[in-house]
């Protein structure tokens, strides 16, 4: 189930545009960061992302534009399995076997699913069924730790349920997995409103900083970004969200801790801490943008994925056939 001894690993990425500082430090970081010391497999999340209408076309470069953004936040290929959900058709098969061993109950409590569909009931069905792939994914895998933002916490836990349900009913099948939470940055939020959470999709494009942003637009971004009238920096997410996000950005891009950063800006404004925040964001953006570049339309990319298909169906395959025995499917 392991290999190396290293435990396992799965993360995904829905490629979507505008991929921010919120699925950086959430999410693409925390992948970096686990590379060594784990067998890890990192995917982007192609069928997660049509439970929303897609522009086909417009759907094959953003996977690839995720796939390369990957690479340039710092992924090793020979480290981690990087490939595209729809490249594995395991995970749709699994999907199914799961969604008859869950319950309508469960799935319309989760908090994402009530959100994007207020209530309304021509939501589409697969806005419903997405965190059965999702469990599908990680279960295929043996997974045991799944680094991501604290808002998909809630689908981690529906993941741990149905794998333990499953277990009990058809004997030990899969890996409980893990949700992989982080410390500082789990949850960055809006810069123009941060009482939100910083999203793709928000109409706001200075809400968010995406990682491909001009150096131009990050600082207004970041200038413009809202905080306080009371103009003393010091870290309170209640009573203080803005600069407390501001200064969760900080840290990550710095490695310096918050406390530290608070005393070092002792007696300054926010003007100043924003300035300096500006070219500490442009700084850390600017070599994986140049890497970005470099590799986006190279032939390198398209054996990458490749090569991550394989490994991935392997590993997946092996799963399936444990999966299939159990529930009773003929093997010819
Ligand atoms: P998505 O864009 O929904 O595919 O999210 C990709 C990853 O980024 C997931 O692990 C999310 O939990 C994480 N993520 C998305 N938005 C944020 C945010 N504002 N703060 C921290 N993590 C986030
Ligand atoms: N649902 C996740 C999101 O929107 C993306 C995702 C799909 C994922 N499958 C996954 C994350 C498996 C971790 C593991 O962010």
């Amino acid at each position: 189930m392991e290999n190396n001894n290293k435990p396992r690993v799965f993360s995904g990425v829905q490629p979507t545009g505008n991929i921010h500082l919120g699925n950086y430090i959430g999410a693409l970081k925390q992948f970096v960061d686990l590379q060594n010391d784990t067998d890890c497999f990192y995917c982007i999340v192609d069928m997660h992302s049509i439970t929303v209408p897609q522009d086909p076309k417009q759907l094959k470069e953003t996977t690839l534009d995720v796939a390369a953004l990957y690479l340039a936040v710092g992924l090793d290929p020979k480290k981690a399995t990087i490939f595209v959900q729809s490249t594995v058709p395991q995970h749709a098969e699994l999907s199914w076997i799961l969604t008859c061993n869950s319950y309508t109950g469960e799935l319309s409590r989760m908090t994402q699913f009530k959100d994007k569909s207020k209530g309304s009931e021509s939501a589409p069905t697969g806005l419903f069924t997405y965190p059965l792939l999702m469990a599908a994914d990680i279960l295929l895998y043996d997974a045991k730790f799944v680094p991501v933002g604290n808002d998909q916490k809630q689908h981690i836990e529906l993941t741990r349920d149905l794998a333990i349900r499953f277990n009990n009913k058809y004997g030990d099948t899969f890996v409980v997995p893990d949700y992989k939470g982080i410390e500082v940055g789990a949850r960055i939020m809006a810069l123009d409103d941060p009482t939100k959470k910083m999203s793709k999709s928000a109409e706001n494009i200075h809400s968010r900083i995406s990682l491909l942003d001009e150096p131009s637009k990050v600082k207004k971004s970041i200038m413009k970004s809202t905080t306080d009238s009371d103009g003393i920096i010091r870290f309170d997410v209640d009573e203080k969200p803005g600069i407390s996000n501001l200064l969760t950005i900080y840290s990550v891009f710095t490695g310096k801790k918050i406390d530290d950063i608070v005393a070092e800006y002792e007696g300054s404004g926010y003007g100043q801490f924003k300035k300096d925040l500006v070219e500490i964001v442009n700084g850390g953006l600017e070599p994986i943008q140049s890497k970005y570049k470099e590799i986006r339309n190279s032939e390198e990319l398209i054996k990458i994925l490749k090569d991550g298909t394989e490994k991935a169906s392997a590993a997946a395959e092996k799963t399936m056939k444990r999966v299939k025995e159990k529930v009773g499917f003929i093997s010819l």
